[in-house]
Protein backbone atom coordinates (compact mmCIF):
# COMPACT_ATOMS: atom_id res chain seq x y z
CA UNK A 1 0.00 0.00 0.00
CA UNK A 2 1.35 3.49 -0.79
CA UNK A 3 0.84 5.95 2.25
CA UNK A 4 -0.30 9.16 2.38
CA UNK A 5 2.49 10.25 -0.57
CA UNK A 6 1.35 11.81 -3.74
CA UNK A 7 2.79 10.31 -6.81
CA UNK A 8 3.57 11.15 -10.47
CA UNK A 9 4.88 9.15 -12.59
CA UNK A 10 5.98 10.45 -15.98
CA UNK A 11 7.16 8.93 -19.38
CA UNK A 12 10.54 9.90 -19.27
CA UNK A 13 13.41 11.83 -17.65
CA UNK A 14 12.62 14.65 -19.09
CA UNK A 15 8.95 15.05 -18.42
CA UNK A 16 9.49 14.24 -14.51
CA UNK A 17 12.19 16.81 -14.84
CA UNK A 18 9.49 19.22 -16.12
CA UNK A 19 6.51 17.80 -13.38
CA UNK A 20 9.12 18.12 -10.50
CA UNK A 21 10.10 21.99 -11.42
CA UNK A 22 6.35 23.13 -12.03
CA UNK A 23 5.51 21.66 -9.00
CA UNK A 24 8.71 23.48 -6.93
CA UNK A 25 7.81 26.71 -9.15
CA UNK A 26 4.13 26.34 -7.56
CA UNK A 27 5.77 26.48 -4.19
CA UNK A 28 8.17 29.37 -4.47
CA UNK A 29 5.68 31.33 -6.18
CA UNK A 30 3.76 30.98 -3.12
CA UNK A 31 6.49 31.85 -0.73
CA UNK A 32 9.26 33.83 -3.13
CA UNK A 33 11.63 34.75 -0.04
CA UNK A 34 11.12 31.48 2.03
CA UNK A 35 13.94 28.75 2.52
CA UNK A 36 14.07 25.77 0.23
CA UNK A 37 16.33 22.73 0.33
CA UNK A 38 18.26 21.43 -2.44
CA UNK A 39 19.71 18.01 -3.37
CA UNK A 40 22.71 17.24 -5.86
CA UNK A 41 23.32 13.98 -7.63
CA UNK A 42 22.44 13.79 -11.39
CA UNK A 43 18.36 12.73 -10.90
CA UNK A 44 17.78 16.70 -10.38
CA UNK A 45 20.55 17.94 -12.89
CA UNK A 46 17.08 18.19 -15.27
CA UNK A 47 14.68 19.87 -12.96
CA UNK A 48 17.30 22.43 -12.35
CA UNK A 49 17.49 23.50 -15.94
CA UNK A 50 13.67 23.62 -16.26
CA UNK A 51 13.28 25.64 -13.22
CA UNK A 52 15.98 27.87 -15.21
CA UNK A 53 14.03 28.08 -18.45
CA UNK A 54 11.47 29.19 -15.86
CA UNK A 55 13.06 31.52 -14.32
CA UNK A 56 13.98 33.60 -17.51
CA UNK A 57 10.69 33.75 -18.64
CA UNK A 58 8.93 34.77 -15.42
CA UNK A 59 7.70 32.00 -14.74
CA UNK A 60 8.83 31.82 -11.36
CA UNK A 61 11.45 34.00 -9.14
CA UNK A 62 14.30 32.03 -7.69
CA UNK A 63 16.68 35.30 -6.82
CA UNK A 64 15.20 35.71 -3.68
CA UNK A 65 14.79 32.39 -1.91
CA UNK A 66 17.06 31.05 0.90
CA UNK A 67 18.61 28.09 -0.12
CA UNK A 68 19.73 25.03 2.09
CA UNK A 69 21.47 22.01 0.59
CA UNK A 70 21.41 18.43 1.68
CA UNK A 71 24.97 17.31 2.02
CA UNK A 72 28.51 18.06 0.87
CA UNK A 73 31.74 15.96 0.97
CA UNK A 74 33.96 16.58 3.94
CA UNK A 75 36.75 17.36 3.66
CA UNK A 76 36.53 19.44 -0.34
CA UNK A 77 37.14 22.32 -1.59
CA UNK A 78 34.68 25.06 -2.50
CA UNK A 79 36.09 25.31 -6.24
CA UNK A 80 36.67 21.42 -6.46
CA UNK A 81 34.56 20.64 -9.72
CA UNK A 82 33.43 17.98 -7.55
CA UNK A 83 31.90 19.95 -4.88
CA UNK A 84 28.36 20.52 -4.17
CA UNK A 85 29.30 24.05 -3.74
CA UNK A 86 30.22 23.83 -7.47
CA UNK A 87 27.27 21.94 -8.35
CA UNK A 88 24.84 24.12 -7.14
CA UNK A 89 26.56 26.90 -8.98
CA UNK A 90 27.22 25.69 -12.16
CA UNK A 91 23.51 23.58 -12.20
CA UNK A 92 20.91 26.21 -10.70
CA UNK A 93 22.02 29.29 -8.87
CA UNK A 94 24.14 31.66 -10.96
CA UNK A 95 21.76 31.00 -13.86
CA UNK A 96 18.99 32.43 -11.17
CA UNK A 97 20.93 35.21 -10.15
CA UNK A 98 20.74 33.78 -6.62
CA UNK A 99 23.30 35.85 -4.42
CA UNK A 100 25.78 33.81 -3.01
CA UNK A 101 24.05 35.24 0.57
CA UNK A 102 21.06 33.42 0.28
CA UNK A 103 22.64 29.84 -0.12
CA UNK A 104 24.07 27.86 2.15
CA UNK A 105 25.75 24.24 1.72
CA UNK A 106 27.55 22.62 4.26
CA UNK A 107 30.72 23.91 4.03
CA UNK A 108 33.58 21.00 3.31
CA UNK A 109 36.18 23.13 4.55
CA UNK A 110 34.85 23.64 7.35
CA UNK A 111 38.33 23.44 10.56
CA UNK A 112 36.01 21.91 13.13
CA UNK A 113 32.91 20.10 11.26
CA UNK A 114 31.11 19.27 14.56
CA UNK A 115 30.53 23.21 14.99
CA UNK A 116 29.54 23.44 10.99
CA UNK A 117 26.76 21.13 11.62
CA UNK A 118 25.36 22.89 14.52
CA UNK A 119 25.67 26.21 13.32
CA UNK A 120 23.85 24.60 10.18
CA UNK A 121 20.92 23.66 11.92
CA UNK A 122 20.70 27.24 13.60
CA UNK A 123 20.46 28.84 10.32
CA UNK A 124 17.84 26.41 9.27
CA UNK A 125 15.77 27.27 12.03
CA UNK A 126 16.98 30.93 11.78
CA UNK A 127 15.49 31.10 8.03
CA UNK A 128 11.84 29.69 9.43
CA UNK A 129 12.29 26.46 8.54
CA UNK A 130 12.08 24.79 5.08
CA UNK A 131 9.09 25.55 3.03
CA UNK A 132 9.94 22.55 0.51
CA UNK A 133 13.29 19.84 0.26
CA UNK A 134 13.85 18.49 -3.28
CA UNK A 135 15.16 14.81 -2.54
CA UNK A 136 17.30 12.27 -4.67
CA UNK A 137 17.54 8.56 -3.62
CA UNK A 138 20.73 6.60 -3.28
CA UNK A 139 20.83 3.34 -4.51
CA UNK A 140 21.21 2.02 -1.12
CA UNK A 141 17.94 4.20 0.29
CA UNK A 142 20.02 7.07 1.55
CA UNK A 143 18.52 10.75 1.75
CA UNK A 144 21.03 13.20 1.70
CA UNK A 145 24.01 11.25 3.31
CA UNK A 146 22.29 9.50 5.93
CA UNK A 147 23.28 6.30 4.62
CA UNK A 148 21.69 2.26 6.04
CA UNK A 149 22.64 1.68 9.57
CA UNK A 150 21.41 0.51 13.09
CA UNK A 151 20.71 3.77 13.92
CA UNK A 152 20.13 7.23 12.36
CA UNK A 153 21.27 10.82 12.89
CA UNK A 154 18.69 13.10 13.43
CA UNK A 155 20.41 16.61 12.84
CA UNK A 156 23.01 17.59 10.54
CA UNK A 157 26.06 15.42 11.17
CA UNK A 158 29.57 14.42 10.05
CA UNK A 159 29.59 11.00 9.03
CA UNK A 160 31.11 7.86 7.15
CA UNK A 161 30.15 7.25 3.42
CA UNK A 162 28.68 3.93 3.06
CA UNK A 163 30.74 1.90 0.50
CA UNK A 164 28.17 1.77 -1.75
CA UNK A 165 27.89 5.36 -2.20
CA UNK A 166 31.40 5.44 -2.05
CA UNK A 167 31.20 3.26 -5.45
CA UNK A 168 28.45 4.87 -7.10
CA UNK A 169 29.89 8.28 -7.00
CA UNK A 170 33.24 7.11 -8.04
CA UNK A 171 32.35 7.63 -11.65
CA UNK A 172 32.81 11.45 -10.73
CA UNK A 173 36.46 11.08 -9.69
CA UNK A 174 39.63 10.48 -11.48
CA UNK A 175 40.73 7.77 -9.55
CA UNK A 176 39.79 6.00 -6.50
CA UNK A 177 41.83 8.06 -4.08
CA UNK A 178 40.47 11.26 -4.73
CA UNK A 179 36.88 9.94 -3.57
CA UNK A 180 35.96 11.56 -0.42
CA UNK A 181 34.76 9.00 1.95
CA UNK A 182 33.18 11.15 4.64
CA UNK A 183 30.23 14.07 4.15
CA UNK A 184 28.10 16.59 6.04
CA UNK A 185 24.89 15.88 5.46
CA UNK A 186 21.21 17.20 6.94
CA UNK A 187 20.39 14.52 9.66
CA UNK A 188 16.94 13.19 9.42
CA UNK A 189 15.20 15.28 11.90
CA UNK A 190 16.04 18.47 9.69
CA UNK A 191 15.15 16.85 6.43
CA UNK A 192 11.77 15.43 8.17
CA UNK A 193 10.85 19.09 9.36
CA UNK A 194 10.64 20.21 5.65
CA UNK A 195 7.03 20.81 5.29
CA UNK A 196 6.83 19.53 2.01
CA UNK A 197 9.15 17.05 0.28
CA UNK A 198 9.67 16.27 -3.16
CA UNK A 199 11.40 12.78 -3.73
CA UNK A 200 12.95 12.24 -7.12
CA UNK A 201 13.54 8.84 -8.96
CA UNK A 202 14.42 8.25 -11.94
CA UNK A 203 15.57 5.05 -14.12
CA UNK A 204 15.02 1.15 -13.78
CA UNK A 205 18.16 1.37 -11.34
CA UNK A 206 15.58 3.00 -8.57
CA UNK A 207 12.70 0.65 -9.24
CA UNK A 208 13.63 -1.64 -6.38
CA UNK A 209 14.68 0.83 -3.60
CA UNK A 210 11.52 3.05 -4.48
CA UNK A 211 9.76 0.50 -3.87
CA UNK A 212 10.89 -0.50 -0.84
CA UNK A 213 11.42 3.23 0.28
CA UNK A 214 7.77 4.09 -0.19
CA UNK A 215 5.86 0.18 0.25
CA UNK A 216 8.03 -1.96 2.93
CA UNK A 217 8.67 -1.72 6.25
CA UNK A 218 10.09 1.64 8.15
CA UNK A 219 13.61 1.04 8.79
CA UNK A 220 16.86 2.72 9.34
CA UNK A 221 18.48 0.29 6.60
CA UNK A 222 16.44 2.29 4.20
CA UNK A 223 16.51 5.73 5.14
CA UNK A 224 14.06 6.97 2.27
CA UNK A 225 11.39 4.90 4.04
CA UNK A 226 10.88 7.24 6.83
CA UNK A 227 9.59 9.55 4.47
CA UNK A 228 6.54 7.30 4.94
CA UNK A 229 6.13 9.42 8.36
CA UNK A 230 5.88 12.78 6.80
CA UNK A 231 2.50 14.10 5.95
CA UNK A 232 3.27 15.87 2.59
CA UNK A 233 5.84 14.04 0.21
CA UNK A 234 5.16 14.02 -3.41
CA UNK A 235 7.24 11.50 -6.06
CA UNK A 236 8.10 12.34 -9.15
CA UNK A 237 9.32 9.22 -10.95
CA UNK A 238 9.52 8.04 -14.27
CA UNK A 239 7.78 5.30 -15.57
CA UNK A 240 11.27 3.26 -15.21
CA UNK A 241 11.43 4.02 -11.52
CA UNK A 242 8.12 3.78 -11.11
CA UNK A 243 7.64 0.25 -12.45
CA UNK A 244 7.41 -1.99 -9.32
CA UNK A 245 4.88 0.59 -7.76
CA UNK A 246 1.50 -0.67 -9.89
P1 LIG B 1 21.71 10.21 -8.15
O1 LIG B 1 21.96 10.20 -6.59
O2 LIG B 1 20.73 11.29 -8.40
O3 LIG B 1 23.07 10.53 -8.75
O4 LIG B 1 21.20 8.86 -8.52
C1 LIG B 1 20.88 10.17 -5.74
C2 LIG B 1 21.35 10.22 -4.32
O5 LIG B 1 22.41 9.64 -4.02
O6 LIG B 1 20.67 10.84 -3.49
Amino acid sequence: MLRNFTLYVEKDYQTMSQKAAEIFAAAVNLAPTGAYGFATGSTPIGMYEALIKMHKCNKVNLSAITAFNLDEYYPISASDPQSYQYYMRKNLFDAVNLPPANTHIPSGEAKNPLAECIAYDEKIAAAGGINTQILGIGNNGHIGFNEPDKGLMATTCYIPLAEATIDANARFFASAKDIPRHALTMGMHSIMMARQIILLASGEGKADILNKALRGPITTNVPASLLQLHHDVIIVADQPAASLLN
